[in-house]
């Protein structure tokens, strides 16, 4: 499909206007860790050699190994070579070294929080914004910690209107809907709900955050976009990867803990939302929380007939072999923590009434693809006896990753004497009209964060909403442990049961 060549279209719509982002300090606890030399840092060279930091804008780093401002430098430097691919980036991110500052010591040790204040009023002798965002990169049992040694030493507290303090939360948020519940508790009677942004990088995604855009900038689709036209949904999340070096991580949460509350009900989501008043942060949050207050808890029984969990063991993916989940380093020889799990959900609201929502999501699958594929219902095929054919339903794909674009699927004449249907496809990809350009989903996700913006960001409420969906699940796995695990071959589509899942209902998974 070529862009449109008439004389309304703009000159270079793809060049979005933006501004420096506020002034502040990002103190990053946990900055000796992956995040920060994968995505965090490449993102804001990628934002700063954009011109969307502030000349000023400075780093602390605050972790436990033994580095100080000079060696951990050195070390940046060597991540910026590997994982900043854009030389303007890498030209902003080696100037950049030399405003991050590292604190050695112990998450909770007082006397850390002493030395970073002591950092911040320095930096802001030196020009250094006096608003701060404290990035929470460190492991989950930390969180509560970090953010009651820092609002003990008093750098929680903020003045409207002169300077923020804002605080940044990676998942997971919580292992379950009561931690959730306590950290959430907790976090608010330290600051407000505006102080907190709760992460979900998938809403750093452009393809993600374009679902909002498709829906509700196109009159074509929204008047069809309900029970009335809508058979069913799939949304797929499947990873070629296994879980490489986070087997100590993984066994404490497993793929619908890792997965499920957060990325896949963040698109869930965002396909079943109602339009809301205006774009605002509060609108949109409102009606994502609304609608996922409108699935259905699953009851025991649905737990064992809605849901399937299963678990990789040793195959090929890509000619490579993978070894079994269980013989993955740091995962116990006879865990029963699931890599993989396939759902299916119905929502109970007017729209959606009776719609089937089927998710999946799970390591060292067949590929790594993530879609959300709409199939609508077929029209009556009475016109079409003739051409023996059963009359195939529309599709609509939103590809996520790593091809990011949409696609109609829909039936067409093939081309002879006699009338026979066929299906074709009519494909937007993103790349040929916007380009490709070096971004780890991070960029977005940062600059808001330093402009108050919390769009992209998790309220309390859509948190919890998620693990209360979750928990009966995780309460019946958790009493009835698997007998059949691994029940999957590592570098195929899942279990066999995932299929059933579907069968059952006359279904097929479309991916
Ligand atoms: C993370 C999960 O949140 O998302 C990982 O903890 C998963 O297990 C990752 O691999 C997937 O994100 P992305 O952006 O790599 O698709």
């Amino acid at each position: 499909m070529k862009q449109h060549d008439d004389l309304s279209t703009p000159k270079d719509p793809t060049q979005p206007i933006r501004n420096p982002a506020e002034p502040c300090v990002l103190v990053i606890f946990g900055i000796a860790g992956d995040l920060t030399k994968r995505l965090l840092f490449p993102a804001l060279c990628n934002l700063g050699s954009n011109g969307l930091l502030d000349k000023n804008f400075c780093i602390v780093g605050v972790a436990i190994e033994s580095y100080d401002d000079k060696s951990f430098r050195a070390e940046l430097i060597k991540d910026i070579n590997e994982f900043v691919t854009d030389p303007a980036a890498k030209e902003y991110g080696l100037q950049l070294v030399n405003r991050v500052y590292y604190i050695s010591g112990d998450f909770s040790d007082s006397n850390v929080y002493t030395r970073l204040k002591n950092k911040l009023s320095d930096l802001e002798a030196e020009k250094a914004s006096r608003n701060c965002l404290f990035y929470f990169a460190a492991p989950p049992d930390f969180m509560e910690t970090i953010a009651t040694e820092l609002s003990k030493a008093s750098l929680l507290s903020e003045k409207e209107g002169d300077y923020f303090r804002r605080i940044v939360v990676e998942k997971p948020f919580g292992h379950d809907l009561a931690s959730a519940k306590k950290l959430n508790a907790l976090l608010l009677t330290l600051v407000s709900e505006k102080q907190i942004f709760r992460i979900d990088h998938f809403l750093g995604k452009e393809t993600v955050q374009n679902l909002l855009a498709f829906r509700f900038s196109n009159g074509l689709f929204e008047p069809i976009w309900s029970r009335l036209y809508i058979d069913h949904v799939q949304i797929t999340v499947a990873e070629v990867l296994g879980v490489e070096k986070r087997g100590s991580y993984y066994e404490h949460a497993g793929a619908l803990r890792d997965m499920v509350p957060n990325h896949l009900f963040q698109m869930l989501s965002l396909i079943t939302m109602e339009p809301p008043s205006s774009f605002s942060a509060d609108n949109i949050r409102a009606e994502k929380a609304k609608v996922l207050r409108a699935v259905q808890t699953l009851t025991p029984e649905e737990v064992l007939s809605q849901t399937v969990r299963g678990q990789y063991g040793p195959g090929k993916i890509n000619g490579v072999e993978q070894v079994g989940y269980r013989s993955e380093a740091h995962v116990s020889p006879e865990s029963s923590v699931e890599t993989y799990v396939a759902l299916k959900l119905f929502l109970d609201n007017w729209r959606w009434l009776h719609v089937p929502f089927y998710l999946r999501t799970g390591k060292c699958m067949a590929a790594h693809q993530s879609e959300i594929i709409i199939q609508f219902k077929s029209g009556p095929s009475t016109l079409f006896v003739d051409a023996h054919e059963k009359i195939k339903p529309n599709l609509l794909r939103i590809y996520i990753q790593p091809e990011e674009g949409i696609s109609l699927r829909f039936n067409a004449k093939i081309p002879g004497p006699k009338v026979e249907l066929g299906q074709v496809d009519m494909k937007f990809k993103y790349s040929d009209y916007f380009g490709i350009k070096p971004e780890t989903g991070y960029e977005t996700i940062l600059y808001d964060c330093m402009n108050g913006d919390h769009l992209l960001f998790n309220h309390a409420e859509m948190v919890e909403t998620a693990w209360a969906l979750v928990q009966p699940i995780l309460d019946i796995w958790g009493a009835l442990p698997p007998r059949d695990f691994p029940n999957y071959t590592a570098g195929t589509w899942g279990p066999k049961e995932a299929d059933k899942l579907l069968e059952n209902d006359g279904r097929i998974w479309l991916l």
